[in-house]
């Protein structure tokens, strides 16, 4: 098997249709949008109006005309919704699924790291809470952190977090200096070259493809790095038949359905070819986005003040990008 097979949950395929059913109808009734991001399990990205990585969730979030915003994915991302979306109706399937990463950075501990660095321009990636995004003068995604960076004047000292894997990649391609929170996401973190080096070896001609989460000592070794969007672009393209993917296995729902004919291979995290799954992704379920929406809850909201202060590196990421 190459990637873990989400389908096969314990609902049965005609009560998944009804649910699915359902959750058109309540799409219309409440003349909501469902966005999804790439690592949900595959029925819910069926079911929703645009999947996309980061940057497209949020976009989709801020130009969207729809009444309400259900958000499939972990907590920053329905927050970051409803910072743009103050008048809007969020609300998301589980909002016990919050992104680990982001919650690895306790804003008192964030607000000495600037102190120690008062005259930084601070950039934090999106996986953050609505607290570090307050005290950010720009956010960024893993698709145009690189972007974002080069267009900070060279003099100026940045402090980047709270992912240093991202942030290290991000130094290398723009070639200086940043001073990094040391974050990581577990889910990333957790892929080795000694490990994915045996299934590229039982592959001749497969490529390696990798997020920027993973570690250096993997990155240099992929033939491709990118954000989510940009593994999905370079699999269409890319002229090998076969690809390695090392990052989180539901984005194989998508690669599948955009190139049917190459084989796909979910990078293992160890010698037991055990797939590195982001939990917190895999707590959106059918179920849940279902009553979420006949509950009209759990909502998120962002208190008035700090949904202001937040708002402003968003917009400022929006504009540079
Ligand atoms: P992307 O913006 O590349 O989709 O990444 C989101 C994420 O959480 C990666 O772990
Ligand atoms: Fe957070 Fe990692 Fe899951 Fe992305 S894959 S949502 S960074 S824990």
């Amino acid at each position: 098997m190459t990637g873990p097979d989400y389908q096969s949950t314990p609902i049965q395929s005609s009560s998944k249709k009804d649910i699915a059913q359902r959750i058109s109808e309540l799409r219309k009734e409440m003349r909501a949008i469902i966005l999804a991001h790439y690592y949900t399990v595959p029925e819910i990205q069926d079911v929703a109006d645009i999947v996309g990585d980061s940057l497209a969730l949020a976009r989709a979030a801020e130009s969207t005309d729809a009444e309400a915003i259900v958000f499939c994915g972990v907590y920053f991302m329905g927050e970051t919704a409803s910072i743009l979306n103050p008048d809007k109706l969020v609300i998301v399937p589980d909002d016990n699924a919050g992104c680990p990463l982001a919650d690895s950075c306790p804003i008192e501990d964030f607000r000495q790291f600037k102190a120690e660095h008062p005259d930084a321009v601070v950039i934090s990636y999106i996986n953050s809470t609505a607290e570090i995004k307050a005290e950010s003068d720009i956010i960024c995604t893993s698709s145009n952190a690189r972007h974002i960076v080069s267009q900070i004047p060279e003099e100026r000292k940045i402090l980047f977090g709270p992912d240093r894997n991202l942030g290290s990649y991000v130094m290398r391609q723009c070639n200086r200096e940043m001073i990094l929170w040391q974050g990581y996401c577990y889910v990333h973190e957790a892929f080795n070259w000694e490990t994915i080096r045996p299934t590229l070896d039982a592959h001749p001609g497969a490529e390696l493809i990798a997020h920027p989460e993973c570690r250096q000592e993997l990155l240099v070794h992929a033939d491709f790095v990118g954000s989510t969007s940009g593994l999905l672009a370079y699999a269409e393209k890319s002229d090998a038949n076969t690809l390695v993917v090392a990052t989180e296995p539901g984005i194989l729902h998508e690669m599948k359905k955009r190139a049917p004919r190459k084989t796909f291979i979910s990078a293992p995290k160890d010698a037991d070819h055990s797939w590195s799954t982001c939990t917190q992704m895999k707590q959106n379920t059918l179920e849940k986005l279902m009553m979420c929406m006949e509950n009209r809850s759990p909502q998120i909201v962002v208190e008035e003040s700090l949904r202001q202060k937040a708002l402003k590196p968003i917009k400022r990421m929006l504009e540079m990008s």
